[in-house]
């Protein structure tokens, strides 16, 4: 624990001049943020770095100044980690609680001089977008390695079969190995979205004041460097009053939970008694306190509630921003907490999630057998009888006149005789050629057969792999850019 010298624990006002009295209990309670806001010191002292810098270049320390500021900054960082230095009662926000800490460590005469220049304003815009850079990346991470689970599941699958459903009813078969491609698609859309987000956030307002920009000859382009920003924003009061980009990851992240929670509802039919098609590893799935044979998949969910919350993170948000006058107010520290809670529950729930997707089994010869039944060849005898000459609109009707022989019998397709065919189709082919269509009635012709762009042919599905295969690699640039360097660099002082 703290020595108290360390802690420090008087009380530091960042205001007083004109007040006759300090906050009341009530709304010091109400006004404390350091219980979430907390997380964001590391990136504060980062840019307690460069600010000091930017003071030195501009004349406002000297070069002995600056080098004990860096020396007690980099003090700070230390009590920070070790957690000798943590908030008190007192402190209003984390930066409140950093200051104090400076001060306890550099004197007030060199500690009081940093915040020259600088706004918690334009800070705390600034460290939320920092944050947010960081943990994007950790979440593309944890995204593409769901991406390729699922794509190695894919290529586990081969030519395996399963009926494909619209309205949850049978449509036509498919390749399992395209069904579960078409969950890829969408991650895949959201870690990109991710890397659209990033070249619009990449800007810094550290230099924006509390809103009217800085008086101090200070040079935020500097600072922006240093914190890994390759600019500066354009206007000081959309710097420090804006969180679209804010509010953009925001749906982001509930765009990447609702995307989950479809591939949950999925896993969880499919892992019903009923369709039986899907098996839970045990170590991915849990048991009932009271059932001793159930055995339940609550990673997924955990994930389709989690989506819930993710949802109402963004639309909590946007209603805060929506009525907000331009300019830095009050309200707009609520933008962390809808953030930080969609980035921990991402953060715990992906490796869940994708363990369970890497480890579950399919029962490819039940899918198999379940693939063609419902009628679900339909569709293939229509598109014969186009081949063949028919109008598809009598096609339809023609092959709608099989189903429902086949239905009246409690029959599937296949098991109407020759002669049924003659009969049904006897007014567009000739006799000799009505029975041909049998060629398509089975399961892996009618998927080879779907094999335009994008269709559910071995052919096609083995293409399709090898894009999301190459998708994923190129993204993964932007998943490993903290240390690569070529884009968002983490400042160094971060890495530890
Ligand atoms: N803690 C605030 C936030 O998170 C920043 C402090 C700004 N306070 C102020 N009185 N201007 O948004």
């Amino acid at each position: 624990m703290a020595d108290s010298a360390a802690q420090n624990t008087e009380h530091l006002a960042l205001w007083g001049g004109r007040f006759t009295s300090g906050p009341s209990p009530e709304l010091a309670r109400l006004s404390k943020s350091t219980q979430f806001d907390w997380r964001l010191a590391d990136d504060d002292i980062a840019g307690s770095r460069a600010h000091a810098r930017a003071l030195g270049r501009a004349g406002l320390l000297t070069a002995e100044e600056l080098n004990r500021m860096e020396a007690a900054l980099d003090e700070l960082q230390r009590r920070v980690d070790s957690g000798a230095f943590a908030p008190i009662e007192d402190d209003e926000d984390e930066a409140t609680a950093l200051e104090r800490g400076l001060i306890a460590i550099a004197g007030d005469e060199l500690g009081g001089k940093l915040r020259a220049g600088r706004s918690r304003n334009d800070q705390i815009a600034c460290l939320i977008r920092m944050w947010l850079r960081r943990h994007s990346r950790i979440i593309a991470r944890l995204l593409l390695d769901l991406a390729a689970a699922l794509i190695e599941q894919s290529v586990k699958a081969g030519t395996a079969v399963m009926p494909g459903r619209t309205h949850m009813q049978h449509a036509q078969p498919v390749l399992l190995a395209h069904q579960l491609m078409a969950h890829v698609w969408p991650l895949l859309r959201d870690v990109q979205r991710l890397v659209d987000w990033d070249k619009r956030i990449d800007a810094s307002p550290y230099g924006s004041g509390a809103l009217a920009g800085n008086t101090l000859g200070l040079e935020p382009v500097a600072v922006a460097r240093e914190l890994g920003f390759t600019k500066v924003t354009e206007n000081s009061i959309d710097g420090t009053a804006s969180r679209d980009l804010v509010a953009e990851f925001a749906f982001v992240a509930a765009m990447t939970g609702v995307d989950i929670s479809r591939l949950s509802e999925e896993i969880i039919i499919w892992n019903t008694q009923e369709f039986a098609f899907v098996r839970l590893d045990d170590a991915y799935s849990t048991g009932s306190s009271i059932m001793p044979q159930k055995k339940n998949p609550d990673i997924a969910e955990l994930a389709r509630g989690k989506s819930g919350r993710l949802i109402g993170d963004l639309t909590g948000l946007l209603a805060t921003l929506k009525g907000l006058p331009t300019a830095y107010a009050r309200d707009l520290q609520e933008d962390k907490e809808a953030v930080f809670d969609q980035v921990d529950t991402l953060e715990v729930l992906l490796p869940a999630f994708t363990g369970m997707v890497a480890t579950m089994t399919f029962d490819t010869d039940r899918l198999e057998a379940e693939a063609p039944t419902g009628f679900a060849l339909a569709t293939d005898i229509a598109e014969w009888l186009v081949k063949n000459g028919v109008p598809f609109r009598h096609a339809h009707e023609l092959s709608g006149a099989c189903v429902k022989l086949a239905e009246g019998r409690g029959q599937e397709l296949w098991d109407l005789t020759d002669d049924d065919f003659v009969t049904v189709f006897k007014d567009f082919l000739p006799a000799d050629l009505a029975p041909q269509v049998r060629e398509v009635l089975s399961t892996q012709g009618s998927v080879t057969a779907r094999s335009g762009k994008g269709g559910t042919s071995p052919a096609r599905v083995r293409e399709q792999i090898a894009c999301a295969r190459t998708t994923v690699e190129s993204l993964r640039a932007f998943a490993n850019s903290n240390s690569d360097g070529t884009a968002y660099k983490t400042p160094q002082s971060l890495l530890k």
